[in-house]
């Protein structure tokens, strides 16, 4: 894992490996880096009279400085327009200038900040290389990794302490998304539901927080009667992974609720799926990852909140022992469901958890995570996820924090009339509700099972993973992204402090209407 730290800048006087200058287009002017050796600042400048060097978005130029500074490369990086900078753009460059780092075999180098400072952009800098430089080469023998990167400088013209805060919390952040990708990326085989729930358990050891793994026969005396279905099919028997973390100042405050999906393979059940990109199905278990990754890092940064993790695990398999269409189950809440297509199945565990931990923890708010629907990716594509929920305020938080973050997300309508859509002749509901709106309806499926508590579900269908239709970008690399862990956590981390922001109830939201 690689050591990223900030430093008041001192570039005559830095011994490094390899000093990276972010170089804006057209532009010409170095006096951030007027310290660099004359001959040094002369080449610069020859590079880019001559246009060798233009500072386009994501180019980048290598060179030695022969002993003329204590640095022993250069690498002039290119930003693209200034007055198109953003954080996202930030992050995607030191993201490329990691890799490219990373190809020329350096163990150790330095980074001048790319703009004026702030704390998006170190947070930015910082995130885009501890996540560029993830690599899950686990199950290669000949390719692993012989040089990894292992320590990072941002240089910064501030001595401020608050800087090398934000830098070590982003570095935690990114962490746990480098972990949920790693287990997002396991094959099927090696990750069966009993897998995750082994690493709850050890993230409660390492972290001090309290666990609870509820087993087959206990779901079903406990009547979570869509878990159960959806395991039965499976030789993998399912699991209901609980992770509590205790940090609010008042030890019982009302949790924050997180729920992910973990199917740990997808292949539709008895409605099986066809068989081109089914493997992708591996990653249907993200939502959850994500959970536990969230829960790991709001322990390691010691937020001062309250956070409940649920994660239903199991295994959609098809088999003579799986559920059916027109099979009628009964949900933990009570509520009867049809079942007309056990590919629809991430909505059946999540309604069962979410009715449980709605009922045993009286959360302030709920969030869920799920790779629930293709039509998420028919509505907003393989870049955004979708957010529906029942409480404008904490989808308007969500969405803020998402923007801060640098995930896009974007909400979908949860109007009255979708619920017609999942009626059923023979029980409460019905678990498809067609093609048209096909992401709202599996929401309106599952706010059936929320209870008024303010509730956002986030389908991360499309971003999950890299798939057809995702941007390129250098700190995505191949397989799971671990998108969501940075909303939801800039989320709980704002919750620290006390602000006018705060939650309302359902009621107090219903007098303002
Ligand atoms: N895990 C899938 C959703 C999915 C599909 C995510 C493709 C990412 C890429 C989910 O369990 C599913 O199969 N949903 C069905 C629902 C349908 C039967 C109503 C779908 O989206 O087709
Ligand atoms: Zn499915
Ligand atoms: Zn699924």
């Amino acid at each position: 894992m690689v050591q990223i730290r900030v430093e008041k800048a001192k570039i005559d006087q830095k011994q490094t490996s390899l000093l990276v200058i972010g170089v804006f287009e057209g532009e010409r002017d170095f006096s951030q880096s007027k310290e660099l050796d004359p001959s040094v600042l002369t080449y610069i400048k020859e590079a880019l009279e001559n246009k060798d060097f233009r500072g386009t978005f994501g180019s980048s130029m290598v060179a030695y400085t022969l002993g003329k500074g204590p640095m022993k490369k250069i690498m002039l990086l290119g930003l693209g327009k200034r007055e198109k900078f953003t954080d996202e753009m930030a992050r995607i460059c030191a993201g490329k200038a990691a890799h490219r780092a990373k190809e020329l075999g350096t163990k150790e180098f330095s980074i001048l900040q790319f703009s004026n400072l702030d704390e998006g952009l170190v947070e930015a800098m910082t995130e885009g290389i501890a996540l560029a430089l993830y690599t899950f080469d686990k199950y290669k023998a000949q390719d692993k990794e012989s040089v990894r990167v292992e320590e990072v400088t941002i240089l910064i013209n501030s001595d401020s302490p608050r800087f090398s805060m934000i830098a070590e919390r982003a570095s935690h952040v990114a962490d746990a998304v480098n972990f949920a990708r790693d287990l997002g990326n396991l094959p099927p085989n090696d990750c069966p539901p009993a897998y995750l729930a082994s690493v709850a358990l050890s993230l409660a050891a390492d972290y001090g927080m309290k666990t609870r793994v509820i087993d087959r026969y206990e779901l079903e005396n406990m009547n979570m009667g869509g878990i159960v279905a959806v395991g039965k099919g499976s030789n993998n028997p399912p699991k209901l992974i609980i992770l509590e973390y205790n940090g609010a100042p008042v030890s019982d405050a009302k949790p924050y609720l997180l729920i992910g999906k973990a199917v740990t393979f997808d292949a539709g059940g008895i409605s099986l799926k066809p068989s081109e990109k089914m493997d992708e199905m591996k990653f249907d278990k993200c939502g959850g990852c994500n959970v536990l990754a969230i829960l790991r890092a709001v322990a390691s940064l010691k937020l001062a909140v309250n956070v409940i993790g649920i994660v239903p695990a199991v295994e959609n398999m098809p088999s003579s022992t799986a559920y059916k269409p027109a099979d009628i189950v009964r949900m933990y809440n009570g509520k009867t469901v049809e079942v007309l297509n056990t590919d629809a199945e991430g909505r059946m565990i999540l309604a069962d958890a979410l009715a449980y931990g709605i009922a045993t923890y009286n959360p302030k708010a709920v969030i869920d995570m799920a790779t629930l629907t293709g039509a998420a990716i028919i509505a907003l594509g393989a870049n955004v996820a979708a957010l529906v929920g029942n409480n404008k305020q904490l989808t308007d938080r969500v969405r803020r924090m998402a923007e801060k973050a640098g995930e896009r997300v974007w909400d979908l309508p949860l109007y009255d009339e979708f619920h017609e859509q999942i009626k059923s002749p023979y029980a409460d509901i019905k678990n498809i509700g067609g093609r048209p709106g096909g992401a709202i309806t599996a929401a309106a499926f599952l706010s059936n099972f929320v209870n008024g508590v303010p509730w956002v579900h986030m389908d991360i269908a499309g971003t999950a993973w890299t798939q057809d239709g995702t941007y390129e970008r250098s700190y995505n690399p191949k397989g799971a992204t671990g998108f969501g862990i940075r909303t939801l956590l800039k989320l709980l981390g704002e919750e620290e402090k006390p602000s006018s922001q705060g939650l309302q109830q359902p009621q107090q939201l219903q007098q303002q209407q």
